[in-house]
């Protein structure tokens, strides 16, 4: 169970839409002093998905996750020990933050990925589904139901963001990383992982029985991501790829890895500016 509770990082959380002001956690309720932006707070977990956030899409990962969640899925993690070395990779790379850093967990499912770091230091879980959340709080995250293109937090208050296999389910880059830069405090580092389009195994994957995903899932290379990044404070400073089914090193820190193509997944490592 959580190690450090919403209580004591209520003052860095904002609403989606925007700032109107400190919150504060009275009893069932995050709200703000005069209680014109208040958000219901249920089973510990805030309600913190912007009004406009379209409440189909938030369902359907509800009940996927229901039904076993992400990481049973055929596609992000087919085989366990694939998964065991998505968890490893993250871990080589958040042992990287200091013990004094706060960071959050975007999409951050049962949490897994942070649960190891988030006995040393306050990780936030951010996910559409309460059903993941009430795992990712027993794993020791600060749970928080929102929308990672509106993001529940105030400018500049986290040392770090963490959000792995999360952006190939998202459309827009842009919306995504506007708010990774908006929330981070120059410095701080994002670490987000997602499934590499070259590698030989997905596309053979793709070909041969396609993809079966909430929606398409959207593939991407490094290329895509610095394209987009040009346009934020954000840089890419270390790659970790994720080799799996191949049993050999499962994860190589290499920015220009030659046998990347052998990888399923990769981890980024993005320092704001
Ligand atoms: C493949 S799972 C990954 C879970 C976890 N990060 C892990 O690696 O084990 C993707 C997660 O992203 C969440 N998700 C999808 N779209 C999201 C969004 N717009 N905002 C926040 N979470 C989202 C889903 O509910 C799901 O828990």
């Amino acid at each position: 169970m959580a190690q450090y509770s919403l209580n004591q990082y209520v003052d860095l959380l904002r609403a989606p839409e925007g700032d109107n002001g400190p919150l504060i956690l009275d009893r069932d309720t995050l709200r703000t002093e005069d209680g014109t932006t208040s958000f219901p707070v249920v089973d510990g977990i805030p309600q913190m998905l912007g009004a406009e956030f379209d409440r189909e899409v938030a369902a359907l990962y509800e009940g996927n996750a229901a039904k076993g969640g992400f990481e049973h899925s055929t596609v992000g993690y087919k085989f366990p020990s694939h998964y065991t070395r998505m968890i490893k990779a993250f871990s080589v790379l958040c042992a990287r933050f200091d013990e004094n850093s706060i960071v959050a967990d975007i999409g951050c499912g049962h949490g897994q990925m942070t649960s190891a770091m988030a006995k040393k230091l306050p990780v936030f879980g951010v996910d559409l589904s309460n059903n993941m959340l009430h795992e990712a709080k027993v794993n020791g995250l600060i749970p928080l139901r929102g929308d990672a293109s509106a993001l529940p937090f105030r400018d500049g208050v986290l040392d770090g963001v963490v959000s792995a296999e999360v952006v190939q389910h998202l459309p827009d880059l842009y919306e995504i990383f506007a708010e990774m830069a908006r929330v981070t405090r120059p410095g701080a580092t994002i670490l987000l992982s997602t499934l590499n389009r070259k590698s030989i195994v997905r596309r053979t994957n793709r070909k041969l029985r396609g993809l079966d995903l909430i929606g398409p899932a959207r593939l991407r290379a490094i290329e895509d991501f610095t394209a987009v990044l040009e346009g934020f404070p954000l840089r890419i400073e270390a790659v970790c790829w994720v080799m799996s089914p191949l049993p050999f090193n499962p994860v190589v820190e290499n920015v220009n890895f030659p046998l990347s193509a052998l990888a399923q997944n990769y981890v980024l490592s993005i320092r704001r500016a």
